[in-house]
C-alpha cells in the first residue's frame, strides 16, 4: 500500500519523503492557502522535491472551472511544469470529461470530492488515473465510509479498471486501517495523522519501563 502526503508545505513534505519515503503527495487549495506562497511558486518548489523519482503530485486546477476545456488548458499548463504532476479535477460533468480529454493527451487525472460509488464508477470509466473518495469528510457528515471504500473498491475490480484508488480525507490510523483491509492502493493524509498512527502510548510506556531496568542491569 502506498502512503501519500497530504499537504503543500514544503518543509513537511522534504521530511515525509526523508524518514517515512512517501509515495507521493496530493495538494489542495486549502493546503496551497496554508502554505501562504503563490500557487505556481509552491507547486513547482514541491516537484523539485520528487524530481528524478516516480513520485506523483496532484496538483488541483481552478475550482472556479466549470468548462472542460478551460481544466484541459489549465491541466496542460501544470502538467508542463512537472512530469511528477497529475491534475487534480473535481468530480462534476465537466471533469469527468475534462479526465478523458486530458488522457488523450498523456496527461494523468486526479478525480477529487468523490462522495459517491457511482462517481467514482464514472472517473475509472473516463480513464482517470487516480480516484480520490473523501471520508473524512462523509464521517463528519455522519456516513459510514468502510462499505463506501469496498463498494469502490469492488467495482474497480469487477470491470479491471486500471484506475488507482486514494482514500482521502483520512483522520486516523483506523481509518489507514480500514483502507489498507479493504485493498486501496494509496491512502493520503497530513504529517500528524502518520505520525499518530506509527506511534503508540504503550510503545513510549513500554519503553520508558525498559530503560528503567536497563539502567538496574550491569551491561557485562
Ligand atoms: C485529498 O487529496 C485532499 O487533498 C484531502 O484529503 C482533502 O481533505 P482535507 O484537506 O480536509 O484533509
Amino acid at each position: 500500500m502506498k502512503f501519500f502526503l497530504d499537504s503543500a508545505h514544503v518543509d513537511e513534505i522534504d521530511y515525509a519523503l526523508k524518514m517515512w519515503d512517501i509515495d507521493g503527495v496530493t495538494t489542495n487549495p486549502r493546503h496551497v492557502q496554508v502554505s501562504g506562497k503563490p500557487f505556481i511558486t509552491v507547486i513547482q518548489e514541491i516537484g523539485a522535491l520528487v524530481a528524478g523519482t516516480d513520485k506523483p503530485v496532484s496538483v488541483e486546477v481552478n475550482p472556479h472551472l466549470d468548462d472542460p476545456a478551460k481544466m484541459v488548458a489549465e491541466g496542460e499548463k501544470l502538467a508542463a511544469i512537472s512530469p511528477n504532476f497529475v491534475i487534480k479535477l473535481p468530480a462534476t460533468e465537466a471533469g469527468f470529461k475534462a479526465v478523458a480529454d486530458l488522457a488523450t493527451l498523456g496527461i494523468r487525472s486526479n478525480l477529487t470530492l468523490v462522495f459517491s460509488a457511482s462517481q467514482a464508477l464514472q472517473a475509472m470509466r473516463m480513464g482517470a488515473y487516480f480516484v480520490s473518495p473523501f471520508i473524512g469528510w462523509k464521517e463528519s457528515n455522519g456516513e459510514e465510509t468502510f462499505n463506501f471504500i469496498a463498494d469502490i473498491m469492488a467495482i474497480r475490480d469487477n470491470f479491471g479498471f486500471e484506475t488507482e484508488v486514494i482514500v482521502a480525507a483520512v483522520r486516523n490510523a483506523r481509518q489507514i486501517i480500514d483502507a489498507a483491509t479493504l485493498g486501496a492502493d494509496i491512502v493520503t493524509a497530513g504529517l500528524e495523522v502518520f505520525r499518530d498512527a506509527f506511534n503508540h502510548p504503550y510503545t513510549a510506556d513500554g519503553l520508558k519501563k525498559f530503560q528503567s531496568f536497563w539502567d538496574q542491569t550491569a551491561y557485562e
